[in-house]
């Protein structure tokens, strides 16, 4: 349990900006900021942080809340672990005693298997760093290849030792259970013992885009082929390979600034390049590229280039990959090393300037590459040249932007030495055909690219609107936001200028009085919260819910909040103007309960008119008849009633 007054201190310390910033790119837009949302795939920024309510929404998803939730959404991480992630982030002490193996059973599982990846990466290190076999092995190997000492530091880098079970046994000591060493992976089980999956490898944590250890990747030191060059951890609850990056965390920075992220195949690639200053640099470790991966660096960047070594086939294979990055409306770049270099053995043979001209002068637009690429293997085929076409077109369709897509067919038009004209017919044939599809399954596809807006729409609430629900959520969004501002009320006898009263006491007290209650669940919840403050004389303000721990609750409170809600200019009373802000805010007061009480009987008229309806003996019709008769009595009541009891300033 972390304790009540740190949480206050965590969720009063973080600035949401910075906290969401680390994950999206964000751009001010007047107060607000803007980025890409990463909850769901889109093109064009509707994700919106308000730094001074510490709280934000997506108009596209709608997904929306404080920098908590944010953690939670995120990263997929617990409440308690969301505080613990803020707390580490803004060095706040979470007071918590050291962790026995008792309490650390008592830690829930993601948490442990985080805990024992640190734990693995720090006794790695070590191992590499103070002791003779991982200095004479591990270190001289790492040395031999040319890397830094403060390059194995900043990745931190490791030697797992040779006997089979060094670290299992050292995990083990101190009361790390064996459940959690097999499902990180870090130990094997075979007759009943446990062996480490590592041993007498250098080791490469990886780690996730927030900077924990997820997982490793353990390299051989030996050349001979009898063993496999690299193991890496089996997926977890932690570590989902295609979900993951290599060097994302050392990366993002530099991906931000630069505006472009290099992308490499393997651990070495990003150590070299970085080593090198070019730190800009993810690696996807071997496997083809996936969506998610993609999306991953798009919160970034939306440039990729890619960094290959030169090996035709292996390029061919990608080209699917390649495909998707230009699907997801990014601008990818292919730069080919020479005769088998890849990135690390350039980077060690040239010097660092040397190394980025290079990327920079070679790199070429991947559909421009492809094309050329194609014709190469194609030349005076004509049957090939048209199967050439159909592909190159196909690429050039999935661009979602119509602009670029005619400058790529202007480009490829003359390279191919066909007419535009033929290009465009095959590839409007192709679009005709996916839009049909997608018609088909009517958002089903996750992929699909669906266009959107250029303008944010802002969900704004008439608060007229007859919705089931808009009246009881008018009054919440009334109580969070002026609940707690002094409106005077004239009461009987009261002196002129009328008695200050909280608008969250008055709406209570009215609410009470006539038996109102909140059919919406949430509502429901919000409002006892209030209804419980203004008994004990301690109406909560709006960070109380904003911050709630009860996700369903805050949310709420986050949506109501962020509209750019602003009290009608235009309010006339007695054909009068109204111009001063109190005014407007017990005009507003009255309005909303009045439309809330009125839209309450009208349901219960409806209710009994339609009882009345099926009514089968005279008996209970005219009891019927007069409970309607009570009703619309109280309807004319409040009608006339209305706004007459409140007096302006
Ligand atoms: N890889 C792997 N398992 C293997 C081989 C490769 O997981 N058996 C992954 C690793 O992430 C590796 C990447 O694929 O970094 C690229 O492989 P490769 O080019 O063979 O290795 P390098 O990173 O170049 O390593 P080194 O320079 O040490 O040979
Ligand atoms: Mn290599």
């Amino acid at each position: 349990m972390i304790p009540r007054d740190t949480i206050d201190t965590i969720i009063s310390t973080v600035r949401i900006e910075e906290v969401i910033g680390d994950f999206v790119v964000l751009r001010r837009r007047g107060v607000n900021m803007l980025g890409l949302c990463p909850f769901h795939n889109e093109k064009t920024p509707s994700f919106t942080v308000s730094p001074a309510k510490g709280i934000y929404k997506c108009f596209g998803c709608g997904k929306a809340g404080n920098a908590v939730n944010f953690i939670m959404e995120h990263e997929h991480f617990s409440y308690p672990e969301a505080l613990k992630y803020l707390a580490r982030k803004y060095n706040i002490e979470v007071e918590e005693e050291e962790q026995t193996p008792e309490q650390l059973q008592e830690l829930n599982e993601k948490e442990s298997l985080y805990n024992l990846n640190q734990f693995a990466q720090q006794f790695f290190s070590r191992t590499l760093l103070e002791t003779n076999e991982g200095k004479a092995v591990g270190w001289s190997y790492l040395r031999e290849r040319g890397i830094r000492d403060d390059i194995i530091q900043k990745f931190q880098l490791g030697f797992s030792p040779s006997a089979w079970d060094a670290f299992s046994q050292h995990a083990a000591k101190n009361g790390y259970k064996k459940e959690y060493l097999i499902k990180t992976g870090l130990s094997l089980e075979k007759e009943n013992r446990l062996y480490d999956r590592f041993h007498s490898r250098i080791i490469f944590p990886i780690h996730s885009a927030s900077g924990r250890v997820i997982g490793f990747g353990g390299r051989i030191l030996s050349a001979e082929k009898t063993h496999a060059k690299y193991v890496n951890s089996p997926e977890s609850e932690i570590y989902n390979k295609s979900k993951t990056l290599y060097g994302i965390f050392f990366a993002k920075n530099a991906i931000i600034s630069k505006d472009n992220c290099y992308l490499v195949e393997g651990y070495t690639d990003v150590i070299s390049l970085f080593q090198a200053g070019i730190e800009n640099t993810v690696a996807s470790s071997g496997t083809s590229l996936t969506l998610d991966q993609i999306r991953m660096i798009r919160r970034y960047t939306t440039n990729i280039t890619i960094l290959y070594d030169g090996d035709p086939a292996g390029i061919k294979a990608s080209f699917r990959g390649i495909d998707m990055i230009v699907e997801q409306a990014m601008n990818v770049m292919i730069v080919l090393f020479p005769n088998g270099e890849d990135p690390d053995s350039f980077a060690r043979k040239n010097h660092p300037d040397e190394v980025d001209r290079f990327i920079k002068e070679n790199a070429v637009n991947f559909i421009l590459f492809k094309t050329r690429l194609l014709l190469d293997e194609t030349r005076n085929d004509p049957i090939k040249k048209a199967g050439l076409i159909k592909e190159i077109v196909n690429t050039i369709a999935l661009i979602p932007d119509g602009i670029s897509r005619s400058l790529y067919i202007h480009e490829c038009s003359a390279l191919m030495t066909v007419s535009e004209q033929v290009l465009m017919v095959e590839m409007n044939k192709i679009l005709r055909a996916r839009l049909k599809k997608s018609l088909k399954e009517e958002g089903s596809e996750e992929n699909e690219i669906i266009p959107e807006p250029e303008v944010i729409a802002e969900p704004q609430k008439d608060f007229d609107t007859d919705s089931p629900g808009s009246q009881e959520q008018e009054i919440i969004r009334l109580l969070l936001l002026y609940g707690q501002d002094i409106i005077h009320l004239k009461m009987d006898n009261a002196a002129d200028t009328g008695v200050p009263v909280m608008v969250a006491d008055y709406v209570v007290h009215v609410l009470l009085r006539d038996e109102m209650v909140f059919e919406n669940p949430v509502f429901g919840k919000i409002y006892e919260f209030y209804l419980d403050g203004v008994r004990k004389d301690a109406i909560p303000d709006r960070n109380f819910f904003l911050t709630h721990p009860d996700l369903e609750l805050s949310q709420t409170a986050v949506n109501l909040v962020f509209s750019p809600y602003e009290l009608s200019k235009n309010w006339y009373k007695n054909n009068i103007l109204i111009t001063t802000e109190e005014s407007r805010l017990l005009l507003h007061v009255e309005h909303s309960i009045h439309a809330f009480r009125a839209r309450k009987l009208e349901k219960m008229m409806t209710e009994i008119r339609r009882k009345l309806a099926n009514a089968e003996t005279a008996e209970e019709q005219t009891i019927l008849m007069k409970q309607l008769g009570e009703l619309k009595k109280q309807s004319i009541r409040i009608n006339r009633e209305g706004l007459g009891r409140i007096i302006i300033k």
